[in-house]
């Protein structure tokens, strides 16, 4: 039986309405960007990305990942550094590669939280937990557009960890859709960072419109 505390809801963009959006809803925990998310926004030159990552976090209370683009050990250091003082909630996304996990591990004794990204084998979730990481985030959608099951890595990893006792929390990242984030709870993901409109899209039942369109009906006919 898995033991997890209550699955965390981030939202997967840089858009600072869908943020507010979702931060209105009540149930948002933190947000993740990437480089991809950041340019989508036109958010473009150095200080404007580190303006734009306090903006977010002056939304929302909780963790906020930023991605250093920087591949090699010396400058990731530098630049996750550099992040990490924008605000106490800014995580350090770091890369899957081999200068990621020596920056991760330098991180971590630190105190630096991290996310290591790009995640798409148990082997390196494994790496990314001895190394130290705060999250690790494995590629769904990513693994199911190429006919891999990305859940089955998600469960893959929620048994290594449970079995190791790593602390390390599994970030399901592309998440595309409602049904995603319900497989990823059952899978025994500790967070899910998704668009808003997988988040909306739980909402989402012909039977609830068709309910609600009925007592209102009722309501209405029995009060005139
Ligand atoms: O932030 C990383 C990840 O969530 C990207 O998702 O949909 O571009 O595969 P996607």
């Amino acid at each position: 039986m898995l033991f997890c505390s209550l699955m965390k809801f981030f939202i997967d963009t840089a858009n600072l309405d869908q943020i507010k959006e979702a931060e209105e809803l009540g149930i948002l925990d933190g947000v993740t960007t990437n480089p991809s998310l950041m340019a989508k926004e036109g958010i473009v030159g150095e200080q404007n990305i580190l303006d734009h990552y306090l903006k977010i976090c002056d939304i929302v209370d909780g963790d906020v990942s930023a991605e250093v683009i920087s591949t090699e050990y010396d400058k990731m250091i530098v630049e996750g550094e550099r992040l990490h003082e924008i605000h106490p909630n800014i995580v350090v996304k770091v890369p899957m590669i081999q200068d990621g996990i020596k920056a991760i591990s330098y991180f971590s004794k630190k105190n630096i939280d991290t996310n290591c990204t790009l995640v798409f084998s148990p082997g390196q979730a494994i790496l990314a937990a001895k190394a130290g990481a705060t999250y690790l985030s494995p590629f769904i959608g990513r693994l199911d557009d190429i006919s891999w099951d990305g859940m089955d890595l998600i469960k893959s990893i929620a048994k290594i960890y449970e079995v190791q006792g790593y602390n390390t929390e599994i970030l399901a990242a592309s998440v595309r859709n409602p049904l995603h984030i319900v497989k990823c709870a059952e899978a025994g993901a500790n967070v899910v960072t998704c668009p808003l409109s997988a988040m909306t899209g739980l909402l989402k039942h012909p039977l609830t419109d068709i309910g609600l369109e009925k007592f209102l009906a009722d309501h209405k006919a029995a009060n005139s």
